[in-house]
């Protein structure tokens, strides 16, 4: 049997529909024209994944703020997810107010490869695999901008997936990147695809550091830090 194409930057998001702890969904009419962050863990009721389903859920409405849903996934059931939600909250204080799939049949983690294939201790009580800690960041158009893999035994920085958000975004506005470490407010970095005539009109105090580096300041309303 093939395998599907591997996902990469760039890809569309395949479509999906599964069971959520919301209802049933469609994922393309659920990205509808919204970021996604589509993520999975290895397990309800698991130590690290109960941390970091907390954390996501204390940053949503930053995540909000920035026209981002929240989307997880997990290979167990939509009714595992719903007991699960309220320990986080209790451990936590964290409200899981977004969908969180309920993917017992891997169908959604084989389509994106969320399957974990060095651990041996992260498969579930019939020895198939779980699910590793995957990130997809996805835009409105449904390309996936980004892609992490985590290992079961690492839990993620939910400040980060927020940091590669407002990266892509500002790249996206702005022909900017950004650096090492950025985070918004500091300076970023003009495009090398921007000539220095058309900088000087973009962006009046973008300095040489050589030529291939040009940093700049964004103008007030462009640094806004949400
Ligand atoms: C955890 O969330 O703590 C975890 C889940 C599966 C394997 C290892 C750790």
């Amino acid at each position: 049997m093939s395998s599907p194409a591997p996902l990469r930057l760039g890809s569309i998001a395949p479509n999906f529909q599964a069971e959520t702890t919301q209802g049933k969904i469609d994922f393309h009419e659920f990205i509808g024209d919204n970021w996604v962050i589509l993520f999975s863990h290895p397990e309800d009721y698991t130590p690290v994944c109960t941390t970091e389903l907390g954390a996501f859920a204390k940053l949503a409405p930053d995540f909000e703020k920035r026209g981002v849903k929240l989307i997880g996934l997990s290979a167990n059931t939509v009714e595992s997810h719903e007991g699960w939600i309220k320990d986080i909250g209790e451990v936590t204080g964290g409200n899981v107010a977004f969908p969180i799939i309920g993917d017992k049949q891997r169908q959604v983690a084989l389509a994106y490869d969320m399957i974990d294939h060095q651990d041996a201790t992260n498969v579930d009580s019939k020895g198939i695999a779980f699910t590793i800690r995957s990130v997809f960041v996805i835009d409105p158009k449904k390309t996936i901008r980004t892609i992490l893999s985590y290992p079961a035994s690492t839990g993620r920085n939910a400040a980060e997936v927020l940091r590669i958000v407002d990266s892509l975004q500002t790249g996206d506005k702005y022909k900017v990147t950004t650096p090492i470490n950025w985070v918004p407010g500091d300076d970023v970095i003009v495009h090398p695809s921007v000539s220095n005539e058309q900088a000087k009109e973009l962006f009046p105090e973008f300095r040489i550091v050589k030529p291939y580096l040009r940093f700049t300041p964004l103008p007030k309303e462009k640094a806004t830090v949400l």
